[in-house]
């Protein structure tokens, strides 16, 4: 019989099994964690940050990723505070200044109240999730893809920028991608997101994927 581990999330007690996220642990009793590089079946990445949480053991607090961080005795995650909220826009944010056009990012913004891009906008088609190297090498067995270079320079792509005889074009990378998506349609100016996806209709067109 597995191990359980009692801890709070969002002032409820709650049990878990140890080895265990915190997300995994959240998401079993209800509580919505936003997240965007993590799916299942995929080992966790931890890239985008967007599943933040602040964790308190005793008098101390950290904000971590609920997607990678195990559950813990004692630990008090809170899923909503103050703290989270900042972070989570400020993360938001940023990757829609990478990716502006994104229906995704864009819905993301709409639900957590993100209005604006502060930071220098740039579409550079990709937020560096690493979904698609992910399903390449996990799901379909092929590894065709892969990070290349490091910093501002980080990206995604095939060996020497030519097709890599293991891509089967399966399509599972654009599949699990959330800014190759129909771009938003919104009318935008420089720095101003649209929100057009609050609208009812347009979700219904293209739903807005969790
Ligand atoms: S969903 Fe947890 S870091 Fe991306």
């Amino acid at each position: 019989m597995s191990e359980m581990i009692n801890l709070v999330i969002d002032g409820q007690a709650v049990e878990a099994e140890r080895g265990w996220t915190v997300l995994e642990a959240a998401r079993y009793y209800g509580v919505d964690i936003p997240t965007l590089c993590h799916k299942e079946g995929l080992a966790p990445y931890s890239a985008c940050r967007l599943c933040v949480v602040e964790i308190r053991r005793g008098n101390r607090s950290q904000l971590s990723a609920s997607c990678s961080f195990p559950v813990q005795d004692g630990i008090e995650v809170l899923t909503n505070s103050a703290r989270v909220q900042k972070s989570r826009k400020v993360i938001i944010e940023l990757m829609l200044a990478s990716c502006p056009n994104s229906r995704t990012l864009q819905c993301l913004a709409s639900k957590y109240g993100v209005t604006k891009i502060r930071y220098k906008s740039e579409d550079r088609g990709c937020v560096l999730c690493g979904l698609c190297v992910r399903v390449c090498e996990e799901q379909m067995g092929a590894g065709a893809i892969g990070f290349f270079y490091r910093g501002t320079g980080r990206e995604v792509a095939m060996p020497f920028h030519t097709r890599d005889e293991l891509c089967r074009e399966c399509g599972a990378c654009l599949y699990v991608c959330p800014v190759c998506e129909l771009p938003c349609q919104g009318p935008l100016q420089p720095g101003e997101l649209c929100n057009a996806c609050l609208d009812t209709l347009q979700i219904e067109a293209f739903p807005c994927r969790e």
